[in-house]
Formats: structure tokens, C-alpha cells, sequence
């Protein structure tokens, strides 16, 4: 049998899930130095790097067993898995964010909403009984109301330095973000013991981060 695999978000929350790896007790050297090597030996684990998305993705269909990923990407992507933990890492939250000192909830004109992700923007205006039109822009969602083409954004607000220096204001959190622990259904069955060992060592390595 394989070893466990477990995907991993590359970027923002690596450094963090190597500390808490190596919290685990696991050997980390070949991560650490992993050239541009996407899949790497961490102790009896087999470690996957990959985009956010990519990792659900993986996840899902079984071909790794575990993902450490951010709930941003686990709310915009209506997937089957189990989330079962909270790091409590890659903190940020999803807000709505306009020009500063623009006027977006009055007047009867429909808002045009600019965002990476527009299942997680819909459903907040849904929620809030309101029609909008939701433009997907792929990255730097911030430029969309600086040139007119939104009213507002639905983004990822971290130190809130990106929003504040464009010229923008948040009007409204939306969400809280931080990275999860996902884990495919089968393989929480298929190889219980495993799963569970691996989850209650990093339930304990949480602690100490
Ligand atoms: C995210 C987000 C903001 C920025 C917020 O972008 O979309 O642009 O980070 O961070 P701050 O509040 O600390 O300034 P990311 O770097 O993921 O890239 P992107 O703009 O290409 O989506």
C-alpha cells in the first residue's frame, strides 16, 4: 500500500505546515530542500505540493488522503471531503470592499461586484436578499473598482495594507479565513488508524505552534 499522502497549499501556508510537521516530530529535510521537486518523502508521510485549488481537487478524488488548505478555497469550491480541523495559521478574512467614502448600499441601480471568488460573493448577497452582477477578475481584484469597471470586491483582506493603499475601505467582513485539515471520505474509512494517528499528532502540534 502507498503511503499516506498528504497535499499541500503551496506558498502562504507552507512555512507554517512545515513548523507544525516538524512540531509532529516528522523529518522535513527533503521538503526543505525540495528543489523543484512537486512530491517529496516527510517521514512515512508522502507529501504532494500543490495550488490551492488543485489540493481539494486532489483530495476529492483520492489520490491523496489529506489536504492542508484554506478555507477560502474550501468556500468558493462546493466539494465533498471532511474538514476536521482548524490550524488556526493563514489567518484573514473574506470582505466587501469599496472606494473609500463611496455611498454602495443606497440607490436602486444593480451593483456590479468584482471578485476571484464569485460562489462565496453570490451567496453573501443572496444571504443579504440583494441582486448584484458578479464580474470574476483572476488576481489583483483591488484594480477593479479603481478603474470603473466595479462598484465594490469581494476579496481577501490579510493586513489590509493592499485595500488601504489602492484607496479602498472595507464596508463589510464577510468570513473568517485560516487553514484546514481536509480529509477524502474513503481513505477516512479505508485507512482509519492511520488518519486518526496523523490527526490527533497534529490536534497536539497545534498546541505548541
Ligand atoms: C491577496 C488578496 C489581496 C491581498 C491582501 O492577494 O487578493 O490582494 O492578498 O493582502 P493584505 O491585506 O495583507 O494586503 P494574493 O497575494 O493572494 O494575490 P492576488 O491578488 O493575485 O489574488
Amino acid at each position: 500500500m502507498r503511503p499516506i499522502r498528504i497535499a499541500l497549499t503551496k506558498g502562504r501556508l507552507e512555512k507554517n505546515s512545515i513548523t507544525l510537521f516538524e512540531e509532529m516530530g516528522l523529518d522535513c529535510s527533503e521538503l526543505k530542500n525540495k528543489g523543484r521537486r512537486l512530491v517529496l518523502p516527510v517521514d512515512k508521510y508522502e507529501v504532494v505540493l500543490a495550488k490551492a485549488a488543485d489540493v481539494i481537487t486532489y483530495v476529492e478524488h483520492g489520490v491523496c488522503d489529506i489536504g492542508i488548505v484554506g478555507k477560502d478555497t474550501i468556500a468558493e469550491n462546493n466539494r465533498s471531503f471532511y474538514e476536521v480541523t482548524d490550524l488556526g495559521f493563514g489567518k484573514c478574512k473574506f470582505a466587501l470592499a469599496t472606494k473609500s467614502g463611496t455611498e454602495f448600499w443606497g440607490g436602486y441601480d444593480v451593483k456590479c461586484i468584482a471578485t476571484k471568488y464569485p460562489n462565496v460573493a453570490r451567496k453573501f448577497f443572496e444571504s443579504k436578499g440583494m441582486d448584484v452582477r458578479i464580474i470574476k477578475i483572476e488576481g489583483s481584484v483591488e484594480l477593479a473598482p479603481l478603474l470603473k469597471l466595479s462598484d465594490a470586491i469581494v476579496d481577501i483582506v490579510e493586513t489590509g495594507a493592499t485595500i488601504k493603499e489602492n484607496g479602498l475601505e472595507v464596508i463589510e467582513d464577510i468570513m473568517p479565513i485560516s487553514a484546514r485539515v481536509i480529509v477524502n471520505m474513503a481513505s477516512m474509512k479505508l485507512r482509519k488508524e492511520e488518519i486518526e494517528s496523523f490527526l490527533t499528532d497534529i490536534e497536539k502540534a497545534k498546541e505548541a505552534l
